[in-house]
């Protein structure tokens, strides 16, 4: 079993004019990129492989994100299987002259961990520590069986023509 990296990992960086939407705020587009970066950088870090993302859902936009705010993306670990991560991953922003960030985006998104070959490879466990940790792990777990029926109803979208 390969050795086991960082659990959590935060981004941080200022918004800036180029991920302005039509409304003048951050467009979903950035914000989705950051997301996906951030749970790449902590998957890769936890797997220390290669990761690819399988799944994301349930992203929540809390908040508008304004361009010139500083933007903090916090993912960390919340469930292991046996080659999948699934990293929670909170957006929060402000403006970098007031002291208050203010949570904007939520979602947990699905790594797989991936060897030489292309072919998911086993991660580390993750152990949850603490009874914070081991109400996200359960969280982990109610989304997988809600997931279930959902892939149920997409399932007939994913067909080929
Ligand atoms: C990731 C990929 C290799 C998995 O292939 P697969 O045939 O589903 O492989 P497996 O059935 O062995 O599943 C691998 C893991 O993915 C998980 N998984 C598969 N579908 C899932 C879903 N819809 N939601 C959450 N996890 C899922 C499985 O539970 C398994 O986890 P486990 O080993 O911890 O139990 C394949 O789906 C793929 O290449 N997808 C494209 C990835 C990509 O390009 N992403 C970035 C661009 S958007």
């Amino acid at each position: 079993m390969a050795k086991t990296g960082k659990r959590e990992i935060s981004l941080r960086f200022l918004a800036e004019p180029g991920d302005v939407n039509f409304g003048g705020k951050v467009h979903g587009g950035a914000v989705m990129k950051w997301i996906d970066q951030a749970g790449y950088t902590c998957a890769a870090g936890w797997s220390m492989l290669y990761c690819v993302t399988v799944y994301v859902g349930g992203i929540r936009f809390i908040s508008p994100i304004h361009i010139g705010n500083v933007v903090e993306v916090h993912a960390k670990v919340i469930y292991t299987g046996n080659t999948s991560m699934h990293i929670a991953v909170d957006v929060l922003a402000g403006d970098p002259r007031e002291d208050a960030f203010r949570k904007t985006t939520h979602c947990v998104i699905v790594f797989v961990a991936m060897d030489e070959h292309g072919k998911p490879a086993p991660v580390p466990p993750w152990q949850p520590q603490n009874e914070e940790d081991r109400s996200l792990e359960s969280y982990a777990r109610k989304l997988m069986g809600l997931r279930s029926s959902l892939d149920e109803e997409v399932k007939r979208f994913l067909q080929p023509e």
